[in-house]
């Protein structure tokens, strides 16, 4: 076991460059197992647990997968086994998506349910819908989605609230089946659009994706494709945070700034000078933050990977700030945690902070429940007085890669120990 040690009160400082999206690389690196013939060769991966789980899985069905760096090469002509492995599969949420994959290209699928953060309950109830409405049997038994189809069959679907797994995974189904499926209320995101343009790359016919309506006209066959991920806006979008919380001046790089616009708002509300390039944003914090309001909900709306990480900033603003939370529903188990470094707040009605500014954190050990939690808290070590312990950071690992080599960069005093709690 591992836990970061942070040393807080520095500013950071200097530039980034930010790695390719995670919530993109997941649904692109199954989709690519679709293809019947060719290599596919995706650059610009993470490379971090949750993408290597999802190889793990891909080998484990018979297809061949090989980073060299960070790029993934997949053939995967002899897919043919349909039992994802269990603990794999239970740790990811994006196994789900192979549950997609292996209906459309071998007709039978037994994956585990999902794991991932422990955010809410997170069920998969739409997914299971969408995946019956294309023409699968699927049923729940042994901790696992059972699925099984005779062949599937295009058909309009209305997906209950923006779903980016719901909508991901019916793309990857749809893709292969019979006619032409239409999903309505899909997500909205660039990762959607990132996995359609791949899809598209492949030989698919994908239209309207990043818009409230998607048009899947399925084919018989796909083929490999090469595809370089879009940038992480998530992983960028902590950085700036992270900047912002620390009175900081830092450029991340190899960005698409318009999917950072809706924290780049917020961030210039509450105060921070924002300047942007073509592919960089750089952030100049003021010496305290302004309080704001800010209310997460599907893209282009404020994202809630990125809401834990805006309250940690804001609890040393100059004021009382209120953070809404729409999307899912016990994002706030964190902030006891931040209570333990000295943070003043209340959770009101279950899906709202107010938080109090205070003039000082102070370090602590606590400890990182899933990905973006445990990023919350590291930036909150970087503003606290002493030292912060920050436990459990493999959560932190499933989503970025070299997180700690990455601030030090930016000047952080943090570094990999020993957990040796008793
Ligand atoms: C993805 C992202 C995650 C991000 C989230 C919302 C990946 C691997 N993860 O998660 O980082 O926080 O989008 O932007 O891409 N829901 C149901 N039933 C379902 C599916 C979803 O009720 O079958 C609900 C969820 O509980 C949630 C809402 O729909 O309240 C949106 O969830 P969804 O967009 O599906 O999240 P994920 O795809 O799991």
């Amino acid at each position: 076991m591992t836990a970061y040690q942070i040393g807080g009160g520095r500013r950071l400082e200097g530039a980034v460059p930010v790695s390719g999206a995670k919530n993109a690389a997941l649904p692109v690196i199954v989709a690519s197992a679709l293809a019947a013939e060719g290599e596919s060769v995706i650059e610009n991966v993470p490379l971090h647990t949750d993408a290597r789980d999802l190889v793990t899985i891909l080998k484990a069905l018979g297809a061949q997968a090989e980073f060299s760096g960070k790029v993934l090469r997949v053939r995967a002509e002899r897919l043919g086994a349909h039992v994802a492995p269990y603990a794999a599969a239970a740790r990811l949420r994006a196994s789900t998506y192979i549950t997609g994959l292996l209906l459309a290209r071998v007709g039978q699928a037994e994956v585990a349910l999902p794991g991932g953060d422990a955010i809410g309950a997170r069920p998969v109830d739409f997914h299971l819908r969408g995946l019956a409405a294309l023409g699968a049997h699927v049923t729940v038994a042994r901790g696992a989605i059972l699925a099984k189809t005779q062949g599937l069959r295009g058909a309009r679907f209305f997906v209950d609230r923006q779903s980016v797994g719901t909508t991901c995974n019916m793309m990857i189904a749809a893709s292969l089946a019979e006619g032409v499926t239409v999903l309505e209320n899909p997500a909205q995101e660039p990762e959607v659009i990132d996995l359609a343009t791949f899809l598209t790359a492949m030989g698919g016919r994908v239209h309207g994706a990043g818009t409230n309506l998607i048009r899947i006209e399925g084919v018989s066959r796909l083929h490999g494709a090469r595809h370089e991920l879009i940038p992480d806006r998530i992983e960028a979008g902590t950085f700036l945070l992270a900047a912002a919380a620390t009175q900081g001046v830092v450029t991340v790089h190899a960005v698409i700034p318009e999917h950072l616009r809706p924290l780049t708002a917020k961030l210039a509300l509450a105060g921070a000078r924002i300047r942007t390039t073509a592919d960089s944003v750089t952030i100049e914090a003021p010496r305290r933050l302004s309080p704001i309001e800010a209310r997460t909900e599907p893209y282009p709306g404020f994202p809630t990977d990125l809401q834990p990480l805006l309250v940690a900033a804001l609890s040393r603003a100059d004021g009382v700030s209120v953070v809404e939370e729409t999307v899912f529903e016990n994002r706030f188990g964190y902030t006891n945690e931040l209570v333990r470094l000295g943070a003043l707040l209340r959770i009101v009605g279950q899906d709202t902070a107010v938080v109090t500014g205070v003039d000082r954190l102070s370090g602590a050990p606590v400890t990182a429940a899933d990905i973006r939690a445990g990023a919350a808290l590291v930036v909150a070590g970087l503003m606290a007085e002493g030292t912060t312990h920050v436990l459990d950071v493999q959560h932190i690992a499933r989503g970025y890669e070299q997180f700690e080599d990455k601030l030090r960069h930016l000047g952080a005093e943090i570094r990999l120990v020993r957990d040796d709690r008793t």
